[in-house]
């Protein structure tokens, strides 16, 4: 096996084009300090963490065309059809890192807000803690994982996938349900370029504030976009065997669910994995 500087196993495929723009450019579009283009890769976050104990500087971007073992939360796969999505990483560093916890959410906002802005009629939501839905359906989400040295993050691996040409057949069946694309939602093309021009500084600005609790624009927005609020729902909560009832009543300012139980006082739910019944959709 080879570096992170060279070539590598697994199956790795590194290129210096993409939607017909050379490396060098894109590093400059995107004022990127570096950016590594892969035709086909196991996972952006996987080589995005190898590349931040490498030592690669804060904003480093990692960008594939396809994955092969792409990840989402909840040890879910990330179906990641060849040229059909967006798949990338950011690699972020504590000096300039808002509050780790809220990272997630603040990305999964981001990317709702872009979606507002390209496609405003396909009804972009988030549904908590960062999932981005069209018309009711997951389009995109985003999977944090942070390296710790003792109590102090050492790195986060920002990672976000987004369904942009994908048809249903392209995902997998028990999904399809749930799933869909930003052209499949909205019947606009929308080049994989335009997205990324426009996400990229979205997320350097929701990212940028180390603002927790979060700024007033933010939450006026976690808000206005609330898919789950005053629906019906079921909390799934690691370690609980039971699962809960109740119904979302909005984000809290530090980035909580709040969640009234059918029985029980309101509660500010921080992890947890949320289901509508009346939707009766899979997982994803
Ligand atoms: C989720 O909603 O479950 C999060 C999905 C995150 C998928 C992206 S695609 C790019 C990056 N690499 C991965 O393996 N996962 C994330």
């Amino acid at each position: 096996m080879h570096s992170a500087r060279g070539i590598r196993s697994h199956g790795r495929r590194s290129t210096r084009r993409w939607e017909r723009q050379s490396l060098e450019n894109l590093k400059k579009r995107w004022a990127r300090p570096d950016v590594r283009l892969y035709s086909s890769v196991d996972s952006t976050n996987d080589v995005a963490k190898e590349l931040a104990q490498d030592g690669v500087p804060a904003g480093t971007l990692v960008l594939a065309d396809a994955q092969t073992a792409g990840r989402g939360r909840g040890d879910r796969h990330w179906a990641s059809p060849k040229g059909a999505g967006l798949y990338f990483s950011l690699i972020l560093r504590p000096d300039a890192l808002p509050n780790p916890a809220l990272l997630p959410i603040r990305a999964g906002l981001g990317l709702v807000r872009v979606l507002a802005r390209l496609v405003p009629t396909a009804r972009p939501a988030l549904k908590w803690p960062n999932d981005a839905l069209l018309g009711d359906r997951k389009c995109g989400g985003v999977l944090a994982e942070a390296t710790w040295d003792g109590s102090r993050v050492r790195h986060v691996v920002l990672g976000i996938g987004l369904n942009v040409s994908a048809k249903a057949k392209d995902l997998p069946k028990p999904i399809r349900a749930a799933a869909t694309s930003v052209q499949e939602a909205s019947n606009v093309r929308v080049s994989r370029l335009e997205l990324m021009d426009a996400l990229l500084p979205e997320l350097d600005r929701v990212l940028a504030s180390p603002g927790d609790p979060m700024e007033p624009e933010l939450l006026r927005d976690l808000d206005a976009f609330d898919w789950l609020r005053d629906r019906r729902c079921v909390l799934v909560e690691p370690e609980k065997e039971k699962e809960t009832e109740g119904v979302a009543v909005g984000i809290a300012p530090d980035g909580a669910l709040l969640f009234r139980p059918d029985a029980g006082p309101l509660r500010r739910v921080v992890t947890a994995h949320v289901r509508v019944p009346a939707l009766d959709l899979p997982a994803y």
